[in-house]
């Protein structure tokens, strides 16, 4: 691959942050110029072996999620956590379905698990970790629960990279590129502490009846204004540099995602730049982390080549979005009266309150048990599925070997 060098790092305490870089070439030829660093696809497949890719999904046509399973590469790892409807037609046996197809097909490791299986929660209870639960000891409904779920199902299966795609994506293809744009990240950076936010070159709307290749669109505009002035208030230069603040289609290292903070529901991705600020932004006496600290945390913003087709999904969630991603801001250690009072100003009517309620956050991730809190789903769960890689295969190999069909040594 042929990816454009960042034109310059915003570097704010221990945290930088590349501008943006174009992808100029999705297969190259290994020619590099001081623009444009060429990434050999070898390089990318040793990523992809390290990589799990978590695919959070709720109540999804199930022809958009079968081709976004279809298109990520094979040495991926993939986990589906799904929070769709179990009455009938129970959505998730659906999911479930299409899962063990591709399986018998490809033989790539697939996991899938339910987002409100009464055994999942009592294994986050039994970790210690009870932020993602309500009072009836089941995970929240939300986006970013899953996401959590997801990470947790990675590292059990001894990922460094976790990278993530929405399962209402209409262009399989797309969600090839995101995977690849994000192993290309990941060989640039130098940090074992990085995160790659991918951002559209369009997102295509019909306007009247014509094709129309928007490329903002209102509540990523308006969360990266925020972000940014956030950022320019506390270094006192203004800046453009973040444009991924809503970025759905994100990855970062297993490192990185251990001492992350997490905001619930969809304000999950504006929060990953307000907690870097609040934590690693300023000079603190406390250092929690103190090799992130000296490492740094590096954050790639890659625009795609694809454009970005998904369900359109109404002005309530539009608003929902706008007010989760602006509280994140308002409610930063950062945020002085002046920011306070823009983001007021900008919410306006979606507003119901006097001033935005606080965000749900989760701590860090780092602490829990792994093995024990996967075991405890192994033994008990009812909706979790792993499906090996190459399991069937290995299955015949056994028969084979059994009967003393294989492993002849031929001579
Ligand atoms: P947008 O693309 O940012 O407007 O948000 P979407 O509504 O498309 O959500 C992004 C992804 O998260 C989609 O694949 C949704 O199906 C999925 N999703 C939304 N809510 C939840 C949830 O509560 N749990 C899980 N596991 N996934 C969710
Ligand atoms: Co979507």
């Amino acid at each position: 691959m042929l990816i454009e060098m960042p034109r310059h790092t915003e570097i704010f305490g221990s945290v930088k942050i590349h501008e943006l870089q174009r992808v100029l070439k999705l297969d190259s030829g290994g020619f590099e110029n001081p623009r444009a660093k060429d990434i050999s696809f070898e390089e990318i497949k040793d990523v992809f072996r390290h990589l799990a890719i978590v695919i959070p999904v709720k109540d999804e046509k199930i022809h958009l999620l079968d081709g976004v399973l279809r298109a990520i590469p094979f040495d991926c790892s993939v986990i589906v956590v799904s929070n769709s409807g179990r009455d009938a037609p129970d959505t998730y046996k659906m999911e479930k379905d299409v899962i063990t197809k591709l399986h018998e097909f490809s033989q790539q490791e697939i996991l899938i698990i339910h987002q409100k299986d009464p055994e999942l929660g009592f294994a986050f209870y039994e970790a210690g970790y009870d932020h993602l639960l309500d009072k009836d000891g089941l995970v929240r409904d939300g986006k970013s629960e899953g996401m959590i779920i997801g990470m947790m199902l990675a590292k059990s299966l001894g990922k460094d990279f976790i990278g993530f795609a929405d399962a209402d994506n209409y262009i399989p293809s797309s969600v090839r590129e995101y995977v690849l744009d994000y192993a290309a990240g990941f060989c640039m950076s130098e940090s074992p502490y990085s995160m790659v936010r991918l951002h559209w070159r369009y997102k295509p709307k019909v306007v009247e009846d014509k094709l129309y290749f928007k490329k903002w669109g209102r509540v990523s505009e308006t969360t990266n204004k925020y972000l940014n002035l956030l950022l320019s208030t506390c270094t006192g230069f203004e800046t453009g540099v973040v444009i991924t603040g809503n970025a759905g289609e994100h990855a970062l290292t297993t490192k990185l995602a251990d001492i992350m903070n997490y905001s619930t529901g969809y304000s999950v991705e504006p929060y990953h730049f307000v907690y870097l600020f609040d934590e690693f932004g300023l000079k603190t006496e406390d250092i929690a982390y103190p090799d992130a600290v000296s490492a740094g945390i590096e954050i790639f913003q890659i625009e795609t080549l694809n454009p970005h087709i998904h369900e359109e999904k109404g002005e309530e969630h539009i608003n929902n979005m706008l007010l989760g991603s602006l509280r994140t801001v308002y409610h930063s250690k950062l945020c002085n009266d002046y920011v306070r009072l823009k983001v007021l100003e900008e919410l306006g009517d979606i507003l119901e309150l006097e001033k935005p309620k606080k965000n749900i956050i989760m701590p860090p991730i780092g602490g829990i048990d792994t093995s024990k809190f996967t075991k405890m789903l192994e033994s008990n769960s009812e909706t979790f599925v792993r499906f090996e890689q190459g399991a069937i295969v290995r299955e015949i190999e056994k028969e084979q070997y059994l009967k003393g069909e294989a492993f002849q040594i031929s001579t």
